[in-house]
């Protein structure tokens, strides 16, 4: 079987290349994002491979499909780069890797929290010049604050066994419960309520077109003067001129991003020569209470062996027409 990845990285090869040794496939890297446009340079294969930020709209999928194209293996487990009813419709099987390893990006939401909180990015500089003042440095203690976490699947529930160890209180809104989220002594609440409750609110559900800017200006509004607001799952769950606007005003304390609603046409890239013409990250990259990652949250070695071994057994599944429950196309039929 012959398969096409797009995106890719050197990252990508290395760590695809060594658990490809027991599949034996043919694996062909390509560093373009795919989208309608680019869709040809998958020609001769049998299925192709993509990441977060490829477009699989439906002029996309119409070209793979034309080009003989079977399996769509999405290396990540957010979905909302692919049309799935156009997927089904032109016969099209999508797999994506639903688990690997939470506590990788548990672990940085984590990372981005203690280090906003305690500006140790600023430390690092200031030290580096001598300079040893602490003016400006100031933080809070994580012990007894009421986190808010969006979302208590896989990943929120990582991050609430961590902060619990904080000593932490743990709120959360999800529409279905977590019973080990409870057996941690975490409550659920309104969206609401944990908009006026939490010190900090993390964002760790899928993005959906119901709650594309689910963080905007009225919700912005209903939040602690000050809040702090960390984002790991999908940069358009953010309103960002919102935030802008909330950050400006002093409405939004801290905020922390590791995903970006147009980080398409940036991340994953050096851009360290050009002009950045995204105003709103340029304007994001002025505050000192901001501090952005490019999607790194996924990024451990952990993580990449398991993507990379999930996603060659969802796709042999499929070519052994065996039942995959990683298929996201056979559930929409079902
Ligand atoms: P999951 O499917 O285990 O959990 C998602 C939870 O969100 C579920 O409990 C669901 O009921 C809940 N949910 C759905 N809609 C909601 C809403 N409107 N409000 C509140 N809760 C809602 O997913 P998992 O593994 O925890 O991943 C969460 C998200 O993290 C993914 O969808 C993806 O977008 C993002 N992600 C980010 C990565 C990074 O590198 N930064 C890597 C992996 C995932």
């Amino acid at each position: 079987m012959r398969i096409c990845f797009f995106s890719a990285q050197k990252y990508d090869q290395q760590f695809f290349d060594q658990a490809n040794q027991q599949y034996g496939f043919e694996l062909v890297y390509q560093e373009a994002a795919l989208d309608a446009s680019t869709a040809r340079l998958a020609e001769g294969a049998d299925g192709v491979c993509v990441f977060v930020n490829d477009t699989l709209d439906a002029d996309c999928l119409q070209a793979l499909e034309r080009l003989g194209i079977r399996f769509l293996a999405l290396r990540c487990a957010g979905f909302n780069q692919v049309d799935l009813e156009a997927a089904r419709s032109l016969g099209l099987a999508v797999v994506r890797v639903p688990a690997y390893s939470p506590e990788a990006v548990a672990e940085h939401t984590l990372a981005l929290i203690l280090t906003l909180n305690r500006q140790t990015h600023r430390a690092f500089n200031r030290v580096r010049e001598n300079n040893f003042q602490l003016n400006g440095l100031l933080g809070f203690n994580l012990h007894g604050r009421k986190v808010g976490l969006v979302g208590t699947g896989q990943i929120g529930l990582s991050v609430a066994r961590i902060l619990k160890g904080f000593g932490c209180e743990l709120l959360a809104h999800d529409p279905f419960a977590n019973q080990a989220f409870l057996a941690l002594g975490g409550t659920y609440v309104s969206l609401e309520e944990l908009y006026a409750e939490s010190d900090i609110i993390s964002l760790h559900c899928p993005l959906t077109p119901e709650n594309h800017h689910l963080i905007d200006q009225q919700a912005l509004d209903q939040m602690k003067p000050g809040v702090m607001l960390v984002n790991t799952s999908r940069g358009a769950l953010i309103d960002t001129a919102a935030a802008v606007h909330a950050l400006k005003s002093g409405q939004l304390g801290y905020l922390a991003l590791d995903v970006y609603e147009q980080e398409g046409d940036v991340f994953f890239h050096d851009r360290s020569d050009e002009i950045l013409s995204d105003d709103l990250l340029a304007r994001l990259m002025t505050f000192p209470n901001v501090l952005v990652t490019g999607h790194q949250g996924f990024f451990t070695r952990e993580a990449l062996t398991q993507i990379a071994e999930i996603t060659l057994a969802n796709l042999q599944q499929l070519d052994q027409d065996q039942p995959c429950d990683n298929e996201l196309t056979h559930k929409l039929s079902a």
